[in-house]
């Protein structure tokens, strides 16, 4: 592999992102796998923009602190540096760092590969850059969502580039059958259907951020 990107190694489907040691000392020798957690138990939606509640906000609690749980039993001693993408993943950064017991500190990093349309364009661009130099620290790169997995992937070079000590990546969510590049992922909240999910940090042209749950919304909404 290159030295100068970081060990992407995979999947197409989410269980073979788990399990599975880099091979490089370019990615973090401290996986924990975390098994992603299918969650199709659809409810009831009480939003009328939306045909049903994907992940109840009790759902979401439960799993983002086993998460936090394991980012804590594998960073101890690594004072790792969280680095929350905005502004999606606002509300999985502030729940999970709370759920993290051991040093930490975080950055923030605003990029769009969206705007308003409902499908990434491949296009990342940077908002906003890190407050806090990466060189030597152990990067964990927090994401609301892992569609293509284009905005993942820049970011994860991007860092690698800065010298970072070494690189992870936590998604809460994770679409299925949607990657357009291989990438490795050490922790997933819930593996999801490829529907356009909102709630909990994820907009639609930049509503429905603020739902403390993930919905799916009515595709006649979105429809061009
Ligand atoms: C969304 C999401 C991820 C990215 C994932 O960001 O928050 O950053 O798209 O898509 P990808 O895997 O296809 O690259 P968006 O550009 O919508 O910005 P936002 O976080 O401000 O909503």
């Amino acid at each position: 592999m290159s030295s100068e990107s970081p060990e992407f190694i995979h999947p197409t489907s989410a269980a073979a992102a788990f399990g599975k040691k880099p091979s490089s000392s370019d990615s973090p020798e401290f996986i924990h796998p975390t098994p992603a957690v299918a969650a199709f138990d659809e409810q009831p939606s009480p939003h009328g923009d939306l045909t049903s509640v994907l992940i109840s906000k009790e759902q979401l609690a439960s799993r983002i602190a086993q998460m936090g749980a394991d980012i804590t039993q594998d960073y101890a001693d690594k004072n790792p540096l969280l680095i929350g993408v905005l502004k999606g993943a606002v509300y999985f950064m502030t729940d999970l760092t709370r759920r993290i017991d051991c040093p930490l500190t975080m950055d923030f990093m605003a990029v769009s590969s969206y705007g308003d349309a409902h499908r990434s364009s491949g296009v990342v661009r940077i908002i906003k850059d890190l407050n806090e130099p990466v060189t030597d620290r152990h990067v964990i790169i927090l994401e609301d969502i892992l569609d293509t997995g284009l905005t993942l992937k820049y970011l994860a070079r991007n860092f690698h580039g800065r010298g970072a000590a070494s690189i992870a990546i936590a998604t809460l969510l994770l679409k299925e059958g949607t990657q357009a590049v291989p990438l490795d992922v050490q922790y997933v909240g819930f593996t999801i259907p490829d529907a356009f999910v909102v709630g909990y940090g994820l907009d639609y042209a930049q509503h429905y951020r603020n739902l403390p749950y993930i919905g799916i919304l009515k595709p006649a909404l979105y429809a061009e």
